[in-house]
């Protein structure tokens, strides 16, 4: 163990978030979700094994850990895009259980994808159209009869076109979503996501691919939605972001959940150095941007 590392038994000083000392499992005041026991294995792998963990209600939380950590997978079992082996989680006080991820969206639950899932052959506001739920033009009686539906679609435009105004994407709404670069889909991708009002919003991986000149504003559009009220939890592996917006940092390592707490006393956790940086624990972790990468060999 290196000599800077803070002990463990270091008091943390509190968020206001927690009850009790800042560890892995901790409660929070005011959780809006909490999954416990969950386990997911694929063949001899076992992906996800966290014993119990709340997210904060009205809080950014970050979710971070090495690559393999477990992380999508575990955001794939919260959504319902996957089904644990084991395990429990509640959303909002009701469990999501064996609930399919649609019902979860409509639940007010939404994630985004790491790899990001714009359907390239429909343009941007075709995309975000497709984002809000409830249309009464889905279904196949109705469709036949616009005039049920197109005061609707008209209101669905407008709210999506504020949106890609919020966005900067307006000018590009008749443009096919392929054609917009890897940080445009992204936001695309964000963009769509509120479509459906959501209270609990899931970025994995939010910044990856993202032209710097575009990361100011994401890290904006993220910290907005605190101030509307909604909760974040998000996938990160740049540490600048995660002290810079998070109010709690849930660290997973190998499936479970080994450190949690405010940003700046988890990165000083030597769990956490640990799980991410093997040996080389002398690196500061808030001097590493991007992915995270060792220090280069002189
Ligand atoms: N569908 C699958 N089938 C088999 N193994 C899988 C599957 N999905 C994930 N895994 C494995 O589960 C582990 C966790 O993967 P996961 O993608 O959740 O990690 P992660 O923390 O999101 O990593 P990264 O930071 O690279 O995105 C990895 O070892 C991965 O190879
Ligand atoms: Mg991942």
């Amino acid at each position: 163990m290196s000599g800077n590392a803070t002990p463990s038994s270091t008091p943390v000083k509190s968020t206001g978030l927690h009850i009790g000392d800042a560890a892995p499992g901790v409660a929070k005041k005011d959780p809006i979700l909490v999954a416990h026991g969950i386990k997911r294995q694929f063949g001899g792998l076992t992906a996800v094994d966290v014993a119990h963990v709340e997210i904060p209600r009205n809080a950014i939380t970050a979710l971070i850990g090495p690559n393999g950590a477990g992380k999508t997978t575990f955001f794939n079992l919260l959504t319902g895009f996957d089904q644990p082996n084991e395990g429990d989680w509640s959303f909002d006080g009701k469990s999501l259980k064996g609930v399919p991820s649609f019902k979860v969206a409509r639940m007010g639950l939404i994630r985004t994808f790491q790899l990001t899932k714009a359907l390239g052959l429909l343009t941007v506001m075709d995309n975000m159209k497709l984002g809000n739920t409830g249309q009464r033009g889905e279904k196949l009686l109705s469709s036949l009869i616009p005039a049920l539906w197109k005061k609707q679609d008209a209101e669905i435009e407008v709210k999506a076109m504020d949106l890609l105004t919020r966005f900067k994407l307006d000018a590009k709404h008749e443009d096919f979503a392929a054609s917009l670069s890897g940080g445009q889909r992204k936001l695309l991708e964000m963009a769509r996501a509120l479509m459906t009002d959501p209270t609990l919003v899931m970025l994995d991986e939010p910044m990856a691919g993202v032209n710097p000149a575009l990361t100011q504003s994401l890290l904006d559009h993220i910290l907005d939605l605190k101030t509307q009220g909604m909760t974040v939890l998000f996938v990160e592996h740049d540490m600048h972001m995660v002290r810079h917006i998070a109010d709690w940092v849930i660290v997973m390592a190998e499936g479970k959940v080994v450190a949690e707490g405010a940003p700046d006393e988890v990165m000083k956790n030597p769990a956490v150095i640990d799980a991410y940086l093997g040996s080389h624990q002398d690196v500061d972790l808030g001097a590493v941007t991007g992915r995270i990468t060792l220090p280069e060999t002189k």
